[in-house]
């Protein structure tokens, strides 16, 4: 079982979209068995909250559900997940800091040119667009890394 952890900063707007696109994929390959998955914000204003409006919406565009409601990351998290999946720098850095992370199992969504998911919490509903696109893209291929070396292990 890999377990993974999608990382924003809120748990409202990005990392529900990734939750979201890498548990379908998941279901649609029938790996149900062999990941577990979540997704948290290193801040904790929204706790207990359903996702944005706007990525709610979003995800439902693209045939997708939202899957949990706003959590902050916790210390225990980083014992308890496999890999830990952030958006951008500035979250990936805030994992890091975390005290204990293991830094081998926290790692950016995106390495290729784009290697951020942009913050789209104080722009338009255009921006979600984007993010769904950057999003889904990198799950797909995390989802093909991860199943690339469990095949090989
Ligand atoms: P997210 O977007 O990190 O993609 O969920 C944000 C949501 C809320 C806030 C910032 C970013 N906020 O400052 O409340």
């Amino acid at each position: 079982m890999t377990r993974v952890l999608f990382v924003c900063l809120g748990n409202i707007c990005r990392s529900p979209i990734a939750e979201a696109i890498f548990a379908d994929e998941v279901e649609a390959r029938g790996l149900e068995a062999d990941y577990d998955w979540d997704s948290a914000g290193t801040g904790g204003w929204h706790e207990g909250e359903t996702p944005d409006p706007r990525s709610i919406a979003i995800l439902a565009k693209h045939g997708h559900n939202w899957r949990s409601r706003a959590r902050k990351l916790l210390v225990k998290d980083l014992a308890e997940f496999d890999l830990l999946v952030a958006m951008d720098r500035s979250n990936l850095a805030d994992i890091r800091g975390v005290p204990g992370a293991d830094a081998s199992r926290i790692r950016l969504l995106l390495d290729g040119p784009v290697s951020e998911v942009p913050d789209p919490y104080y722009g338009g509903p255009e921006g979600f667009e984007k993010v769904y696109q950057l999003v889904r893209g990198g799950v797909l291929k995390l989802l093909d890394e991860l199943e690339a070396s469990r095949k090989s292990a």
